[in-house]
């Protein structure tokens, strides 16, 4: 007999119940990580949002908290919109969208509330409106620190004449803000959700998540995330493009939205992102007979090499690896795996031209060295169709494959390429074709969770 698997994950962030949307607020505070998050602690759709909580002290090991801002005053009675975090005089900062909709109109808020200890926030209100020239898609602001007396902001916008842009706010204690410029316009996009602004290896990273809308009726049709790599001069505020075209996808899978960075204890630059892209349709399947829906990506830490933005899983996260995996070899590096857990780490080194891989019937990845091209296949469990990702690729060395119970994060080349991607699963057992690679680890992963 064949039991439907519980689907929690087993080493991804998740609520235990409701919707989890945007990572919020990621910060390292008082020796404690503090993951945020976008939350309908109630139900599995957009009604609602408050900001949850996650910490961890060893960036591995994580405990749910629950609610850590609530939508309760007059200027964010209808969602904590998303935002990020800065440490100022020794007090965690949150800064945040209240978003309202008096009479269905609506109307957003940038506002901020402060904590001594980690554990209780207390607001101190709204610190900026909308500008001129900007409707009231106006949200998610992120801080950059420059030092005690120089902060920048940059908050996602829509024109008055329906155009995606990115602004950017000034402050001396980055509590008062002033506005200072527009740093991008997309006239192709009705909206920019979620930038981030960060410096890494002397290089600007800009990140944004350009969104096409239907402005006739003011509705989202689909979104991404992408980066640009360019300058910031700190002092002018002035980001140059380091190359004026198009911007690149921060990842090729399937399900990765509203990524975040912040500096570890260490001072990498990580990243953490939404692991969906789903629609509507795929959600209310998906979550189907469970409690709560979506995750968040592993962590990232980011670096530049040869101009190319690098993600690499960070070094605490391998804690989480343990016993090694059976692994059937055949002298033509033909692989088998079958594992009861499913949660599984591989790492492996391509030995010939081409490569496949495939997990059950539930995901599979292959790379075509003659038309250069890697490509990842998922069955949509809407309509049961299989659906690609395809991405160029000169050539594959090797590839870090890191399985939850329905997900699946790929990192390529060192973390030059990454894909991650949600799958719909239905059976318990793991069984894994591998072609044309050989398997230098191969291990369970454990669960994160500490209470
Ligand atoms: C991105 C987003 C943000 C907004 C939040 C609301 O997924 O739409 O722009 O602040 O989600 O949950």
């Amino acid at each position: 007999m064949i039991n439907i698997i519980k689907k929690n994950q087993i080493f991804h962030l998740e609520p235990p119940t409701g919707l989890l949307n945007d990572p919020n607020g990621l910060v390292h505070f008082n020796g404690v990580y503090y993951v945020f998050f976008q939350w309908n602690k109630f139900l599995k759709d957009h009604s609602y949002k408050e900001w949850g909580m996650f910490t961890s002290k060893n960036f591995y090991e994580w405990k749910f908290e629950g609610s850590a801002i609530l939508p309760d005053q007059k200027y964010d009675i209808d969602g904590v919109y998303s935002g990020s975090a800065e440490i100022i005089d020794d007090r965690l900062i949150l800064y945040y969208t209240g978003n309202t909709k008096p009479n269905g109109i609506r109307k957003t808020y940038q506002c901020y509330s402060e904590s001594q200890d980690g554990k209780t926030f207390e607001k101190k209100g709204i610190f900026t409106e909308t500008p001129n020239g900007y409707t009231e898609h106006f949200r998610d602001p992120k801080v950059l620190k420059v030092s005690e007396s120089n902060y920048w902001m940059v908050i996602g916008a829509q024109t008055q004449n329906g155009e995606g842009a990115i602004t950017l706010f000034h402050s001396e204690n980055g509590k008062d803000w002033d506005y200072h410029s527009e740093i991008l316009r997309l006239s192709e996009f009705q909206m920019i959700e979620c930038p981030d602004l960060f410096i890494v290896d002397n290089k600007a990273i800009l990140i944004y998540s350009p969104q096409k809308r239907d402005n006739l009726v003011d509705k989202s049709l689909y979104s991404f995330s992408v980066y640009k790599p360019g300058q910031f001069d700190v002092v002018t505020g002035e980001f140059q493009e380091e190359i004026e075209e198009n911007y690149q996808l921060i990842d090729e899978g399937f399900d990765f939205y509203a990524p975040q960075s912040f500096y570890s204890d260490e001072g990498k630059r990580i990243l953490i992102a939404w692991m969906s892209n789903m629609t509507s349709q795929q959600e209310k399947v998906f979550g189907n007979d469970e409690k709560h829906i979506h995750c968040m990506t592993l962590p990232r830490e980011l670096t530049i090499v040869n101009g190319n933005l690098i993600q690499k899983v960070p070094k605490a996260i391998y804690s989480l690896l343990g016993k090694k995996v059976d692994i059937y070899e055949d002298s033509n590096s033909r692989t088998k795996i079958i594992s009861a857990s499913r949660g599984l780490y591989l790492n492996l080194a391509t030995t010939k031209n081409n490569f496949k891989f495939s997990l059950n019937n539930e995901i599979s990845l292959s790379y075509d060295s003659s038309t250069k091209e890697f490509s990842m296949t998922r069955n949509n469990w809407v309509n049961q169709k299989l659906e690609e990702k395809l991405l160029g690729l000169n050539e594959l060395m090797n590839l870090e494959i890191w399985m939850d119970t329905s997900s699946i994060e790929v990192f390529i080349n060192n973390g030059v390429k990454t894909l991650s991607s949600r799958f719909f699963t239905e059976s318990e057992e793991v069984e894994i074709q591998i072609e044309g690679s050989k398997v230098i680890e191969a291990r369970e992963i454990s669960s994160i969770y500490s209470n």
